[in-house]
């Protein structure tokens, strides 16, 4: 079993990191193999609605969109990290999970992310962490994704890693975060393997509020 943790930060060891390697630390003690997938720097532009992915099978885009989609075929779990900016979750994880999402449903491929468990973690100096992980916690939620809980809202607080390795409340909420996200990935395994299968599915309705 895999959890891939995204680190939404442009500090490739920075808060986040520091927050995503205690749950990923964690997972590799309960026996889940962990793979921190880095965000970088380059720029990430935003959905553009071009709706070329329907046809391409993957974003128009080719980039880490792309690279990660790849990925989360063979993941059983996630865990997206990212700074709080402004009250919210930073400008390059926003687009690249705009264009993730929307491109693995528009090519067809929600399977990469259909009933696997996800959890978003948070740094902030100071504020804006419930409503930064408001945000990040829909992506999944639109997704038929179960969304793994700690005992505490996700997040850290720091400026530097030095800091956040001070919140040793947030560094708990982070492995009791790992450990849920270990027991829920081996649950759902026994499950299939005592023969629970998949809900069944509809097909799918849509519309638009224009009468
Ligand atoms: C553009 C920008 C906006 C920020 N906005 C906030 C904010 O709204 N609230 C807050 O507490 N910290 C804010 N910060 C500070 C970072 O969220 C905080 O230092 C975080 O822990 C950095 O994580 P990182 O090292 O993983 O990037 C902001 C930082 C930047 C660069």
């Amino acid at each position: 079993m895999k959890v891939l943790l995204v680190n939404g930060s442009p500090h490739t060891h920075g808060c986040t990191f520091t927050a995503l390697s205690e749950i990923a630390a964690t997972l590799e003690k309960e026996g889940v193999t962990a793979e921190i997938f880095q965000l970088g720097t380059k720029a990430l532009p935003g959905c553009i609605s071009c709706g070329k992915c329907g046809e391409l099978g993957k974003c128009v885009f080719d980039d880490q969109v792309n690279v990660f989609t790849d990925a989360a075929a063979k993941a059983d779990g996630f865990v997206f990290g990212s700074p709080v900016h402004y009250a919210a979750a930073g400008g390059a994880i926003t687009s690249f999970l705009d264009r993730v999402f929307f491109s693995t449903m528009n090519a067809g491929r929600r399977e990469n992310f259909y009933l696997k468990p996800a959890a978003a973690v948070v740094s902030a100096r100071r504020g804006g962490t419930t409503a930064a992980l408001d945000q990040l916690n829909k992506y999944f939620t639109i997704s038929e994704m179960p969304v793994i809980s700690s005992k505490y809202w996700n997040m850290v607080h720091g400026f530097t890693p030095e800091d956040v390795k001070k919140d040793l409340e947030g560094l708990q909420v982070m492995r009791v975060l790992g450990r849920n996200m270990a027991w829920f990935l081996k649950c759902k395994e026994a499950g299939q393997k005592a023969g629970v299968s998949l809900p069944a599915t509809e097909k799918s309705v849509m519309t638009n509020f224009i009468d």
